[in-house]
């Protein structure tokens, strides 16, 4: 199983682009289904989820077919088979993202309940609810969503509670082909969701309100294939603004969305950095020692908590101390552990990271849990004395593309290993 070896104390510098976005490819991917002809979707990240949902197209009997360029063509009239199986949910819980848009077109899904993961329960409750409320029969049958309509999908005013990236991104795509205008209230604002609608839109959907928290959906009779890029990562992009402010040093990201990251720029320069931002570019110097800085974490456009481990890394060696409270999952605090173990000084209670900051971290061998547990062990490893062995990386490459090829590129010297 392959490792990261980080020896750490180098200052990242220089610049780099950054990839599509993993929570708007998978999305847009998903969307693809509901098209009557081809669609080319490109700017797809060369991520293991964005592989793994071409790979659950292949076994559904989707013509896929992906270049070089990490651009794909997907054909689904042919498609064979409505079925997610559980073999691949279970590596991507993501894969639920298919239910809305087979059940709407082809009027039958059968996807693998995802279960728990590392994070928390995650439960799937509010597509399927929206499902029934949309006319469907849904039962749970071995361990499957089996879901059917003898009819198109019929709108309907669905209350978000609580309010959830996936759920507002399933039901949108339902939508679109049910019939009559459907309302989505409490609905998810993330730019991801934009990008999903916008996506839909050109595909001829009819949608108004997305980033906002009421979405409508006046659903048409066919959508057809277009073509979209996918808009860039934006966790990506704060990842690595965050590793050049524990690190110091002068990195510019460019092909981002900086009106995307307004939370995180905020906060990091509350710690200390200074940055500036273009249409689709952030430069970021650091020329000090990081000023910690307390957060909670919420829906957009609250403080992502997909950034929350890589913050709890950097208020680990920030002068003065810090909270860092997680509001939306209730189990993401794996990294805490691991930060202790290279000298970080951090009380978890309840769902609050009590941190000492000001210290300095030593390298050690790490375990990585998940996904954004991971990046922030990375961080970690970055400005550690010596040298840092990172565990399961397969975790880090669901959602970074070439993490380690970026930070060397900046500076830093991170070896694959196995
Ligand atoms: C998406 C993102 C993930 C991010 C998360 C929160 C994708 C592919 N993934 O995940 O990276 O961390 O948003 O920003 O876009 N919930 C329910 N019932 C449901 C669904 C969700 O109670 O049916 C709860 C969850 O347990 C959680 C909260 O809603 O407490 C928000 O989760 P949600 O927004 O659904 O996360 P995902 O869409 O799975």
């Amino acid at each position: 199983m392959d490792k990261l070896l980080i020896k750490g104390g180098r200052e990242l510098s220089g610049e780099i682009y950054a990839s599509g976005a993993k929570n708007s490819a998978l999305p847009i991917l998903a969307a693809s289904l509901l098209a009557d002809s081809s669609m080319r979707i490109g700017n797809l990240p060369h991520l293991k989820d964005v592989t793994t949902m071409i790979e659950l197209f292949g076994s559904m009997g989707v013509d896929v077919a992906l270049n070089d360029d990490m651009e794909v063509l997907i054909d689904s009239s042919q498609i064979k088979n409505l079925n997610a199986r559980y073999e691949l949910v279970k590596t991507m819980r993501a894969s639920i993202l298919v239910l809305g848009p087979l059940l709407s077109k082809f009027k039958q899904a059968d996807v693998a309940l995802p279960g728990g993961c590392a994070i928390g329960s995650r439960p799937v409750n509010l597509h399927i609810d929206a499902m029934k409320r949309m006319g469907a029969e849904v039962v749970i049958e071995d361990g499957y969503i089996k879901a059917s309509t003898k009819d198109s999908l019929k709108a309907a005013d669905i209350y978000l509670d609580p309010v959830s990236v996936t759920a507002t991104e399933n039901i949108m795509m339902a939508a679109t082909l049910a019939e009559g205008t459907s309302v989505i209230r409490n609905a998810a604002r993330e730019p991801e969701v934009v990008d999903l609608a916008n996506c839909l839109i050109e595909m001829g959907a009819i949608i108004e309100g997305a980033g906002s928290d009421k979405i409508v959906i006046e659903g048409v009779k066919k959508l057809t294939g277009c073509e979209y890029n996918v808009m860039p990562d934006r966790v990506e992009t704060a990842t690595y603004l965050t590793a050049a402010t524990m690190t110091g040093g002068n990195i510019k990201i460019k092909g981002t969305v900086p009106s995307a990251l307004d939370s995180i720029i905020s906060k990091l320069k509350q710690s200390g950095a200074n940055i500036q931002v273009g249409d689709d570019w952030i430069s970021l110097k650091m020329n000090k020692r990081p000023v910690s800085t307390s957060l909670t974490t919420g829906p957009f456009p609250s403080f992502p908590t997909d950034m929350q481990a890589q913050f709890v890394a950097l208020n680990a060696i920030a002068e003065g101390n810090s909270t860092v409270t997680e509001t939306v999952f209730e189990n993401r605090f794996m990294h805490v552990q691991e930060i202790a173990r290279m000298g970080g000084s951090i009380k978890l209670q309840g769902n609050t990271a009590y941190i000492e900051g000001g210290k300095t971290l030593k390298g050690a061998p790490v375990m990585a849990t998940d996904l954004r547990a991971s990046a922030s062990l990375v961080l970690a490893g970055l400005v550690a004395e010596g040298e840092t062995i990172i565990d399961r990386v397969y975790h880090l490459d669901r959602g970074y593309e070439r993490i380690e090829e970026k930070l060397n590129f900046l500076g830093s010297d991170i070896e694959r290993i196995s």
